[in-house]
């Protein structure tokens, strides 16, 4: 499994064959200049909620691509309206075996709303499972007890928001680790705009003095699980 940062809350992650794109937001980001969308050729787009610092680069991806994209039942109408017919939508606590494997669709504490105004059902999480790893990925959330009914699954690795702000800082994010029961994590929503901007080395020291594992990826690299 290859996980790749593109900046903000994009990730690409190749398992199972196959390429999963989360939260295309590349684009409007300058610190992601480096990054040419149209070079993204993902078979999956996974989409946490409405915002356009998730979906800015969404319908571009999907067009280049013909990418389905995995996302709450209520979005996957909305995009079904834009002309965005391979749509697989879902909801919480529901699971779905795709080729490459399982997601599951986790609550997130936070807001949805689509960039044209319209509802956009409720912001979620993913965990995937794929190559005996089990992935979190948190989208955009505050601290939540729910995160407690991750406990038992083993996660091997959690990538959550530390910036603050509009999710999780820094110290509810170590605690979120206690809740899941996860020592290994990806940071991300950090440093992209001035309320989210970050220490980034006091973030990796609070981490290890918690025991934890904090990775923060330049934009372009990449880890392997
Ligand atoms: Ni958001
Ligand atoms: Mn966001």
């Amino acid at each position: 499994m290859k996980i790749t940062f593109y900046g903000h809350a994009s990730f690409q992650i190749e398992t199972g064959g196959k390429t999963l794109l989360f939260d295309p937001f590349i684009s409007p980001n300058p610190q992601a200049a480096a990054i040419d969308v149209n070079s993204l050729k993902p078979d999956y787009i996974l989409l946490s909620h409405g915002h356009s610092d998730h979906m800015a680069d969404l319908e571009t991806v999907q067009k280049n691509s013909g990418a389905q994209v995995i996302c709450i039942a209520d979005i996957a109408g909305w995009l079904n309206n834009k002309g965005i017919s391979n749509v697989h939508g879902m909801n919480f606590g529901g699971g779905f075996n795709f080729d490459f494997g399982r997601v599951k669709m986790v609550y997130a504490l936070h807001s949805s709303s689509m960039p044209d105004g319209a509802y956009g059902g409720n912001p979620a999480g993913f965990v995937i499972y794929s190559e005996g790893k089990k992935v979190y990925f948190a989208g955009d959330t505050a601290l939540t007890l729910d995160m407690k009914l991750l406990a038992d699954e083993n996660l091997d690795l959690a990538i959550l928001p530390i910036g603050d702000n509009y999710t999780m800082g820094v110290d509810d994010a170590i605690k979120a680790c206690g809740f899941i029961n996860c020592k290994n994590v990806i940071g991300m929503h950090y440093d992209t705009f001035p309320v989210i901007k970050i220490d980034k080395e006091e973030a990796k020291k609070k981490f290890a003095d918690a025991a934890l594992n904090l990775t923060l990826l330049d934009i372009g690299k990449s880890i392997t699980l």
